[in-house]
């Protein structure tokens, strides 16, 4: 069955410091990701896996870039919802930022170095082989993202995400990412992720 394009409206004019024109560019670009990704799945229940092949071949490459447009239709999903600023980090989320990183200021920190490093996302997890809070990269959407990995909250980096409010400015838009964090999201991905 195809993939559905969620809408986002409700964060139109309730963002604090990202406008409406650059949150409707960026649901456009949700959209393409969204429809690529039905095109993709289509093609592959169709093409024939006898003609695969290593070098090339019509199947391996739909498998090769299948996750790009996955990827991006659910980290832009995880995004968007974990947008709107509600409520503030549980006790359980602060405790965890602080066994892992000393202090929730620190565990901040190390998102926006992190963002500041990646033209892609920066997805905060919780490593299910530890039970630690750790801050991954994503470049484009599907490349060097580690096994045993649940994220909790994820932030857009690419230039798309903010150049219209921004420009270049990265380090501005990061901060303003913060102000905007629905905490009620993360708080319960953080609850389904610690067992
Ligand atoms: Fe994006």
């Amino acid at each position: 069955m195809a993939k559905e394009i969620r809408s986002f409206k409700h964060l139109l004019g309730k963002l604090d410091g990202i406008s409406d024109p650059q949150l409707e560019a960026h649901f456009g670009l949700y959209e393409g990701y969204v429809k690529k990704l039905n095109e993709i799945e289509e093609k592959l229940e169709k093409v024939d896996k006898g003609l695969t092949n290593y070098s090339f071949g019509e199947y391996s490459e739909l498998k090769r870039r299948h996750c790009v447009p996955y990827n991006g239709t659910y980290l832009h999903e995880m995004y968007f919802d974990n947008m709107l600023a509600s409520e503030s980090p549980s006790s359980e989320f602060e405790k965890l930022s602080k066994e892992s990183f000393g202090s929730m200021d620190a565990w901040k920190a190390d998102v926006k170095a992190t963002g500041l490093a990646v033209p892609g996302w920066v997805v905060s997890c919780i490593e299910t082989t530890t039970g630690k809070l750790r801050n991954v990269q994503i470049m484009e959407h599907h490349i060097g993202f580690p096994l045993n990995h649940t994220p909790v909250l994820v932030m857009d980096t690419w230039e798309h995400a903010f150049f219209l409010d921004y420009k270049a400015n990265r380090g501005a838009y990061i901060d303003t990412f913060f102000k905007n964090i629905n905490w009620s999201v993360v708080n319960a991905r953080v609850k389904l992720a610690v067992v």
